[in-house]
């Protein structure tokens, strides 16, 4: 019995045709004289109806079927009785009247109920990932991924763009996490890398010539797992040649509302506004605000630089700063309310959390008393505070205090219930510093990666003053969560090394692991710049989803393992043997 039509296929139109179905069964409910199955294929359901009267073998057939199992059915599509019709159901107005069936396959009864909005452990999911994926959410979850990556591959051949495909054994990526390995059986002792990204494959692209690049790229980093974060997961990846910044914002906008647009039917508006790197910082305590509520930060450094109050004072002498949130309308926070705020603080890394309630006729707060009149008027002042109000206090250096006010920022507006959380927010960030110092390493690093160009304008302070040199580099954000980022790269080999040494790397270093890069650039390489997103970052936003585990397939936990096929697992002796490696005791 080949299928003549999918279940979602079926309207009234049809109604009188004879039809051969195949698919799941998803329900059966047995009324005495007549069965009723809900028959489920990938593109939806339809109700079938088994009657003695019609056929006595496929009646007594259907009373031995369950939940799950695969069947073939043969029979003719009739308008529901009225008062029968399922307006829930895109096949609700009618159903099949079955004369003939055949069980392709039996089925165990599953763990879990294939349903929406099930309550079960997601490792459960994870082991029976194929019945997980029966699931309509999940369906639908990779039909969209489906279109959105058809999206991006269209509008990029469209404008030019080729898909190329880079290596997966390859040599190490710097893209800040650690390596997954793979042990070399003809080279003993050496290792391939899997990439981080294909950063310097489709820059070497460039050298080759191709102008326009993109790939949909596997990616592999080995870094603490989150739910915003896989070890492997894909990025939409793309580079071009004779470009600056402005054309790669401006196409990546009209790429974007094409694909919100066409994928998901969501009408978004360009362009996207931006924001330089230290605002964010200062503003939303973020290099990836979400801007979907205000609730900005505000810095009262300058206005406190002569306090007496020990705590800022003792901040602003070490070079730091102190900022302050006005919570609007939280003046009716219990103590204990507040004692959460500050014990979020600490945990973000604050010494403490100074506040202030303000309430009709009077402050209530642990440090008016260290504060002057004239101080406490202008932190209202600057605040905006009024009657009702809440304001939180951090202290200490910028880096901490950002980070301790931003996730206090997103706390409250969690908690207070400002988030739109329907809105798609996006924004660029843009003017970040090229380099990082790192305290436990004593040196500077990339913020981005190696190969960022920083501005041209700062190119002459790069040697004296590092930490101020800004990038060519952009990040997107959607709605708080860093979609892609990119930059304008080094073109010339002497620029490239002048980096490498300012990333503390000697010239045998630089030579040994980019060698081949460095020698690419000395035979004409044109200016460059590109982007990358993480595709499975942006279908969990776009399906509304919290982790990027319920867009992708057959993810990994959060230890990078996977229940179904549980990898990671030993190997032989054998194969260890052939690759020259040994286990140590633990
Ligand atoms: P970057 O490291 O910012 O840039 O990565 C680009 C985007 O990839 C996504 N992403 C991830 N998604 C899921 N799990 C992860 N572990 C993970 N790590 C990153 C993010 C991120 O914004 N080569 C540069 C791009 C360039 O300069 O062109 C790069 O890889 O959405
Ligand atoms: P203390 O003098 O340590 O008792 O602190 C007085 C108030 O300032 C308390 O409410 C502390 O929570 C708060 N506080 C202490 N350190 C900081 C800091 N680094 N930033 C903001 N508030 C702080």
């Amino acid at each position: 019995m080949k299928r003549t039509h999918n279940a979602s296929e079926l309207d009234t139109h049809l109604v009188g045709r004879e039809v051969v179905l195949n698919g799941w069964v998803d329900t059966r409910r047995d009324h005495g004289g007549l069965i009723f199955v809900d028959l489920r294929d990938r593109s939806g359901i339809i109700q079938l109806v088994f009657s003695p009267e019609v056929k006595e073998e496929a009646f007594h057939l259907a009373e031995q079927i369950r939940s799950e199992y695969v069947i073939a059915v043969r029979g003719k599509l009739s308008l529901r009785p009225e008062a029968t019709e399922n307006p829930n159901l895109k096949t609700g107005k009618v159903e099949v009247y079955v004369d003939d069936m055949e069980v392709l396959s039996p089925a165990k009864t599953p763990p879990f109920y294939i349903e929406n909005d099930i309550d079960v452990d997601e490792n459960l999911r994870l082991k029976y990932r194929y019945l997980d994926l029966r699931r309509p959410e999940m369906r639908d979850n990779l039909l969209l991924r489906h279109r959105v990556v058809k999206c991006m591959r269209d509008f990029l051949d469209s404008r030019g763009f080729i898909e190329i495909e880079t290596p997966i054994l390859t040599k190490s990526t710097p893209e800040g996490a650690r390596d997954y390995l793979v042990p070399s059986r003809v080279h003993p002792g050496e290792f391939y890398a899997l990439p981080q990204s294909p950063q310097i494959f489709k820059q070497i692209l460039m050298v080759a010539g191709m102008e326009k690049y993109f790939q949909i790229a596997r990616c592999f980093r080995d870094e603490d797992l989150r739910a915003d974060r896989q070890p492997e997961f894909t990025q939409l990846d793309m580079e071009m040649s004779f470009v600056d910044e402005e054309d790669i914002i401006v196409l990546v906008e009209e790429m974007m509302a094409e694909i919100f647009f066409k994928a998901a039917g969501k009408v978004i508006k360009t362009p996207f506004p931006r924001l330089a790197y230290d605002d964010a910082m200062i503003k939303y305590g973020s290099d990836k605000p979400d801007l979907r509520f205000g609730l900005e930060i505000v810095e009262l450094s300058e206005m406190l630089r002569n306090t007496q109050f020990k705590v800022f004072a003792s901040a602003l002498q070490s070079g730091g700063v102190v900022r302050a949130l006005n919570a609007k309308g939280c003046g009716s926070f219990t103590r204990r309310e507040i004692d959460a705020l500050g014990a979020m603080a600490v945990e973000s890394g604050a010494k403490g959390m100074a506040w202030i309630l303000v309430q009709e006729n009077e402050l209530r707060s642990p440090i008016t008393k260290f504060l002057s009149e004239e101080e406490i008027k202008q932190i209202l002042a600057a605040t905006g505070a009024e009657s009702g109000d809440l304001i939180l206090f951090g202290a200490d250096q910028a880096e901490i205090v950002a980070r301790v006010m931003g996730s206090l920022r997103l706390e409250l507006g969690r908690k207070m219930g400002l988030i739109a959380e329907e809105e798609l927010n996006f924004v660029w960030v843009t003017d970040f510093p090229l380099l990082e110092y790192d305290e436990e390493e004593k040196r500077y690093q990339a913020k981005h990666h190696p190969f960022t160009s920083p501005r041209l304008e700062d190119i002459e302070i790069m040697a004296r003053e590092p930490g101020r040199v800004k990038a060519r580099a952009y990040d997107l954000v959607l709605n708080g969560t860093e979609l892609g980022g990119g930059s304008i790269r080094i073109h010339r080999r002497e620029w490239q090394e002048k980096m490498f040494s300012v990333l503390g790397m000697s010239q045998e270093e630089a030579r040994d692991k980019f060698g081949f890069m460095l020698e690419a650039f000395e035979y004409g390489t044109p200016p460059h710049g590109g982007i990358a997103f993480g595709v499975d970052r942006l279908l969990m936003l776009l399906a509304g989803r919290n982790s990027v585990r319920d867009v992708m397939a057959f993810p990994k936990t959060q230890s990078a393992s996977c229940p179904m096929t549980e990898a990671p697992s030993t190997v032989s002796a054998r194969q260890l043997r052939e690759l020259a490696l040994r286990i140590r005791e633990k």
